[in-house]
């Protein structure tokens, strides 16, 4: 795991702006713009307008933008496999950012939903979504999360162990129901991204050796209450180029070409892991240039082994909401820091922080930032945007370039946190979860509630409800 300290003053690729209000384009949700004020809008809503309504921390995610691009991968998916005369479905990978609105959205435009849950399985059915379209993984899948999707008929189980498919088995025997299931294999390809987030390699948790894999299949088809429908592979996140896919594609194509001679294999999942851009240093490929890449490379495959294309699925995550999503924090305290003899950095310390999101402590992950609050001339200063925990390495935004006259009561706005930030987030030194913030053609709708003091305490037992009543009304 990468900390503070591997990392240099400055990174390289960090270069001072001409205009540090200029927002870059890729990393930035689409539309955004400055409004006469200076503010940021975002789904024709100011950010001023924003925190004043709902406060701050805030997570907004623009409803337009996430269906758009859920819309565009799909078809990006489709299109691409029609082109090899197949076909493709799409489930969005639900743990980059679930609520029940966030499933509507995507099931609405025509995507599936991977839950990793009970929790988000809960979640996708009280969205409405139909248990057909869900699929649940898990390496370490509870009983009553199997029994559950068995019961109200989730459309296929990603099995992870040999244990499982018993487990799956049984679960499906006693409930009299037939279980569709895909075994998860690791295609043994090192992912290009930082390596923490790469899921396929040999010596991590997840899925079967692919020279394990046909004695687990072997095993499902004997089983009458499992009907096996293909391998799935993941092989991880934030990835830019197609050649990973390519080289962990060809490997599981040729697994299944051997499956095929045991009976039928409809149905290849790819996973996700389709990378966006979270600063000026990110050029994710296009998705319709990856999905051709990948899909092209599954053909190749496929026709190099004389057998047909299976129908193709894929779990996109973080692409679909990533850049939709900012967070708005208000700056409480700015502290000039000297570094070295030659090198200042303003510390902005803002009201969130790791708790709201912790992909930069956990994965030294990159992100840009902005006032929002308004436009300055001033000239840019190498910032650090730091939450309010006890850590040192409680850094939301590591390094980037901020007006030199940022003070307390700017409005900070974080670029492309819709992605692993609300689903991540803590109660760390309980502090409270923000709200999260529909924008959508200039209107703003609450979709999840911040927490207050109340659901702080609210399973502390210790705390007997009469009195924290009567502490309130004091
Ligand atoms: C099995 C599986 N599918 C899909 C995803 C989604 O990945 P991403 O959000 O990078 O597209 C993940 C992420 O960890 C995953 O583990």
């Amino acid at each position: 795991m990468s900390t503070t300290s591997d990392r240099p003053a400055v990174p390289e690729w960090l270069t001072q702006p001409h205009d540090a209000n200029a927002l870059v384009e890729a990393v930035w949700p689409e539309g955004a713009v400055r409004d006469d004020a200076g503010a940021i809008v975002f789904g024709g809503v100011s950010a001023a307008e924003l925190a004043e309504r709902f406060g701050t921390p805030l997570y907004v995610v623009d409803e337009d933008l996430v269906r758009a691009r859920a819309r565009e991968v799909l078809t990006a998916f489709r299109d691409a496999a029609a082109r090899h005369g197949g076909t493709a479905r799409v489930y969005y990978a639900g743990k980059a950012l679930l609520t029940t609105d966030v499933v509507r959205w995507v099931t609405a435009e025509g995507l599936g939903v991977d839950v990793a849950s009970g929790g988000e399985l809960a979640v996708a059915l009280a969205a409405g979504a139909d248990p057909a379209r869900l699929g649940l993984h898990g390496n370490n899948k509870l009983p009553s999360e199997i029994s559950r999707a068995v019961r109200v008929g989730v459309g296929s189980i990603v099995i992870d162990s040999l244990v499982e498919i018993e487990r799956i088995a049984a679960e499906a025997e006693s409930q009299g129901r037939v279980q569709t299931v895909l075994i998860r294999v690791n295609s043994g390809v090192h992912a290009e991204t930082h390596d923490f987030l790469a899921t396929a390699h040999e010596d991590q948790k997840f899925g079967f050796a692919l020279t394990d894999a046909e004695a687990a299949v072997a095993r499902i088809r004997e089983l009458p209450w499992l009907r096996f429908a293909g391998l799935h592979c993941h092989i991880g996140s934030q990835i830019f180029g197609t050649a990973g896919f390519a080289e962990s594609a060809a490997r599981v194509v040729e697994l299944h070409a051997r499956l095929r001679e045991g009976g039928d294999v409809p149905l290849l999942n790819l996973g996700g892991g389709f990378g966006i851009a979270y600063t000026s240093k990110d050029d994710p490929t296009p998705i319709a240039k990856l999905a051709d890449g990948i899909v092209a490379a599954v053909g190749r495959e496929c026709e190099s082994r004389g057998i047909p294309m299976p129908e193709l699925a894929f779990e996109p995550g973080r692409t679909i909401v990533g850049r939709a999503g900012v967070t708005l924090y208000r700056v409480g305290t700015v502290k000039p820091v000297r570094v070295s003899d030659d090198l200042e950095r303003l510390y902005v310390s803002v009201d969130g922080g790791m708790s709201d999101n912790a992909r930069t402590a956990l994965y030294g992950a990159d992100y840009s930032a902005r006032i929002a609050s308004r436009r300055s001339d001033s000239a840019p200063a190498l910032t650090r945007v730091v939450g309010r925990h006890c850590e040192a390495g409680d850094i939301v935004v590591s390094d980037e370039y901020l007006p030199g006259d940022v003070e307390p009561g700017d409005l900070v706005a974080v670029a492309a946190t819709g992605a692993y930030c609300f689903s991540l987030a803590s109660n760390y030194n309980y502090l409270t979860r923000p709200p999260v913030v529909a924008v959508s053609a200039g209107t703003a709708r609450l979709i999840v509630r911040g927490e207050d003091e109340n659901d702080l305490l609210a399973r502390d037992l210790g705390v007997a409800p009469a009195s924290r009543t009567s502490e309130e009304s004091a």
